[in-house]
C-alpha cells in the first residue's frame, strides 16, 4: 500500500526500540531493571477494580453518550471543586480514550491547517506529531535550567510569529518533571490571549507533585483546553481513559468530534473510573505518591553521586531528565550500552524534541526502591569500568 505523505512527518518512539530490546533480553534470561516506560509499576487500584468487576457483572456494556457518562463528567466537575475550589459545568467535561483522544478533541476543535503551535523542546513527543496530523507546524522552542525546563511569557513574546495560532504547555512535564509557577502560568496564558491564540494545557501529571501542587490552568481562563488522565495519578494506563475540558463555546464541536473520532470513550473503562473519586481510592493513591516522591529522591541522590547532573530537580510526574555530558557525548550511545552491558533500560533524550538530546537520559522512578538501588548499581559498575568518554 502507498501510504499517506503525512506519515512521513511521523517521528517513531525510540523508547519503543530500547523496550523491545529489553523484552528480547528478557527472554533470554537476562533480568532488565526498567526506567524508560512512563507507566505506574502499581496495579489498577482495587477500588477500581471492585467497581469494573460489578459492571461487568451487572451492566450491559454499551456506547455511552459521545461526551462521557453523565455521571463520571459531574464526578470530575467535583473533583475541580474539592481540589482547587473551581466550579465546571460538566457539559464542559468531555470523556475521552486516554489524554491521547483529549489532545485529539483539542487539536480538532483549535487548529487550522498551516498554523504555528509553539511547544517546549524538550517535552512529550506526541504533541509535534499530532499537530503535523491535523496539518499545524509545530514549533518547538528550546528550553533548559534556566526556565526550569518551562516556556514562558518572554520567549512567547520572542517567536511568536503572526501564522501561530496558539501553544501546548505541560505541567508537571514529561520528560522533565518541572512545575510551571503559578505567576508564569497566568503570564503565559494572558500573553496567548493577548494574541488570541488557543492554550492546551496538559494536565495528565497532575496530582503527581513532590513540592508544592500545580496549578489548573482554569483557574485563570475559562477560554483555555485543558487534558488529563485516568492514566498516572489514578494509576490506569491500560483502561484507556482521560477527559478534557473546553471552553462553553467550543461544547458543540466537541460534541460533534467526539461522536465521529470514537463515538465514545470505553464504557466499562468509564464504570470503573467512578469509584476513582471515592475517598479511600484518593487515600491509596496519595500513599502512592509518597513512594513516588521517595523513590524520586533515591534516584536524584543516586544519579548524582554517579556523575549525572540534575540542572532542575524535578518537582512532580516520575521522571528525572539527567545531563549525562560528564559521562559521556552520545546519551543514545550510553542508553544502548546500559541496556546491553548493564541490563538498566533508560530513555535517551532524543524522544522529546531536537534541543541537546545527546546531553540527556530520562530515568522513569515507576520501580520499587529496591530496583532502583539495583539499577544505580549496575550502572555505577558499567561506569566503573568505561571511564567517561568525553574530555572535560
Ligand atoms: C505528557 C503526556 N501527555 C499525554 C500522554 C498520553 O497519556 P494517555 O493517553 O495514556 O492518557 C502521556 C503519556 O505518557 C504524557 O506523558
Amino acid at each position: 500500500m502507498k501510504t499517506a505523505q503525512r506519515l512521513t512527518g511521523i517521528s517513531p518512539f525510540f523508547v519503543m526500540e530500547i523496550l523491545a530490546r529489553a523484552k528480547e533480553l528478557e527472554r533470554q534470561g537476562r533480568d532488565i531493571v526498567h526506567m524508560e516506560i512512563g507507566e505506574p509499576d502499581f496495579p489498577t487500584p482495587p477500588k477500581v477494580q471492585e467497581a469494573a468487576t460489578r459492571a461487568l457483572r451487572d451492566v450491559d456494556i454499551k456506547y455511552t453518550p459521545a461526551a462521557g457518562l453523565p455521571e463520571l463528567r459531574k464526578a470530575i466537575a467535583g473533583f475541580y471543586e474539592r481540589k482547587h475550589g473551581i466550579s465546571l459545568n460538566h457539559r464542559r467535561i468531555f470523556v475521552t480514550p486516554g489524554a491521547s483522544g483529549a489532545l485529539m478533541l483539542a487539536m480538532g476543535l483549535a487548529l487550522n491547517p498551516g498554523e504555528g503551535v509553539l511547544l517546549a523542546d524538550p517535552s512529550y513527543p506526541c504533541y509535534p506529531n499530532f499537530v503535523r496530523l491535523f496539518g499545524g507546524v509545530p514549533r518547538a522552542l528550546p528550553v533548559d535550567e534556566t526556565s526550569e525546563f518551562n516556556l514562558s511569557a518572554e520567549l512567547l513574546n520572542t517567536h511568536w510569529a503572526p501564522s501561530d495560532a496558539g501553544i501546548i504547555l505541560a505541567s508537571p512535564a514529561n520528560p522533565t518533571g518541572s512545575i510551571i509557577r503559578p505567576n508564569a502560568l497566568r503570564g503565559l496564558i494572558e500573553f496567548v490571549d493577548s494574541r488570541q491564540g488557543f492554550v492546551i494545557s496538559d494536565e495528565i501529571y497532575h496530582g503527581l507533585e513532590y513540592q508544592a501542587s500545580s496549578h489548573t490552568a482554569l483557574r485563570y481562563s475559562d477560554q483555555v483546553i485543558v487534558i488529563n488522565s485516568f492514566s498516572k495519578y489514578f494509576g490506569m494506563t491500560g483502561w484507556r481513559l482521560g477527559w478534557a475540558v473546553v471552553p462553553e463555546s467550543a461544547i458543540d464541536g466537541a460534541e460533534r468530534l467526539a461522536q465521529n473520532l470514537y463515538i465514545s470513550a470505553p464504557t466499562l473503562s468509564q464504570l470503573a473510573a467512578l469509584a476513582a473519586f471515592d475517598d479511600e481510592n484518593i487515600e491509596e493513591l496519595e500513599r502512592r505518591r509518597q513512594q513516588f516522591a521517595e523513590r524520586r529522591d533515591v534516584l536524584c541522590q543516586g544519579l548524582i553521586a554517579l556523575g549525572f547532573l540534575i540542572p532542575a530537580k524535578p518537582e512532580g510526574a516520575f521522571y528525572v531528565y539527567a545531563d549525562c555530558s560528564r559521562l559521556t557525548a552520545d546519551s543514545q550511545a550510553l542508553a544502548l550500552a546500559l541496556l546491553e552491558e548493564a541490563g538498566v533500560a533508560v530513555t535517551p533524550g532524543r524522544d522529546f524534541g531536537l534541543h541537546q538530546p545527546e546531553r540527556y537520559l530520562r530515568f522513569c522512578y515507576t520501580a520499587s526502591i529496591p530496583r532502583l538501588r539495583q539499577g544505580l548499581d549496575r550502572i555505577a559498575n558499567y561506569l566503573k569500568h568505561h571511564p567517561m568518554t568525553v574530555p572535560s
